[in-house]
């Protein structure tokens, strides 16, 4: 039997170029190697977005039309919605009783998301329990590897320890899950900042080839190249490290021209817009196909609920027996 993976996204936006690197080619790769679950972390989402929610549900299809055009098989994995599977809740309760104050207050991703989003008001009971709810969504799966980037690896570590707590109160049963963590080139958003739709610097995968150009043209460049006769350094200027990800064939000509004045930043920045359209476009054209199938869309998230569904009761069932109740 193959080992299950496990991995989820809040649907809060549209996707960037951000998650493709840091999560989606990933996941097509793990597909061919586990029987992978596929997440669209819909409570989660209310989490931080419970004053304002009304995009939640819109967001999870277009974030499944995401998936599916990066290549995601629905054939290969389950793709489904958290809130389709009411054993997530269920088993978030049972978790909740056990888990102790202090190994959620003192969870460094917590306290980080409660600075940057201060104007959400997280100071919440739900929120606190976020990684309570994450644990279960693993466990109910018995998934073993978890896909994640490092800011979550808190919520994995603290997955683990809740299982060991579980499994010495009601005698061993559930796994503990191990994460994933891929070796991801660090991508950063049109302004040097961390790629965020917070921040308004992502380039989605969704974006019109107008957008992506003028993205590209708003990019910040080496500060220190003011003129066009001014050397430039490449090494400290965003653009080049997109070269480095999205064209490397590229990279020696642009250190060239920019370390030797030969051409200047717009010049650079056009070429950037046109290798990006590239890349994204057989992305966009599967995107379009799917979403002129809203139909076919909706049929992969029914059939995914009834897959997870199938999994997630079972362990319920067995958990409940465990604990007693
Ligand atoms: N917390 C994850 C994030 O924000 C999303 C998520 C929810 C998740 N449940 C999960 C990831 C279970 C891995 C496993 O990125
Ligand atoms: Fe950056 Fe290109 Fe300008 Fe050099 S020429 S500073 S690599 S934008």
């Amino acid at each position: 039997m193959r080992e299950r993976v496990l991995s989820g996204m809040r649907p809060t936006g549209a996707l960037h170029l951000g998650h493709l690197l840091g999560a989606l080619q990933n996941w097509v790769v793990l597909q061919g190697e586990y029987e992978c679950y596929f997440m669209v972390a819909d409570w989660h989402a209310l989490m931080s977005e419970y004053e304002d929610p009304k995009e939640i549900r819109r967001n999870g299809e277009q974030m499944v039309i995401d998936w599916l055009a990066c290549g995601i098989d629905p054939e290969k994995s389950v793709i489904f919605r958290q809130s389709d599977v009411p054993a997530h809740l269920e088993l978030a309760f049972i978790l909740g009783v056990l888990t102790p104050l202090p190994w959620l207050e003192r969870n460094p991703t917590y306290k980080e998301q409660l600075r940057e989003l201060a104007t959400r008001h997280l100071t919440t009971y739900g929120f606190l329990g976020y990684p309570v709810l994450q644990a279960a969504d693993i466990l109910l799966y018995q998934a073993t590897k978890v896909p994640i980037g490092v800011d979550q690896l808190p919520h994995l570590e603290l997955a683990r320890e809740i299982v060991r707590k579980f499994n010495s109160l009601y005698g061993k049963k559930l796994l503990e899950p191990e994460p994933l963590l891929t070796q991801i080139p660090k991508l950063s958003g049109i302004d040097g900042r961390k790629m965020s739709k917070s921040y308004d610097n992502a380039i989605a995968l969704g974006d019109e080839p107008e957008a992506i150009l003028k993205k590209s043209q708003r990019m910040f460049t080496d500060p220190l190249r003011i003129k066009f006769s001014d050397p430039g350094h490449p090494d400290q200027c965003n653009v080049y490290s997109y070269y480095k990800i999205f064209a490397p064939a590229k990279k020696e000509e642009v250190y060239d021209y920019c370390t030797n004045a030969k051409k200047g930043c717009t010049e650079c920045k056009t070429n950037l817009g046109s290798v990006l359209l590239q890349f994204l476009e057989p992305i966009r054209e599967k995107r379009n196909y799917w979403v002129n199938r809203q139909k076919k869309v909706t049929e992969i998230i029914e059939e995914g609920k009834r897959r997870a569904r199938s999994v997630a009761e079972k362990s319920m069932s067995e958990i409940k027996e465990l604990v007693g109740i």
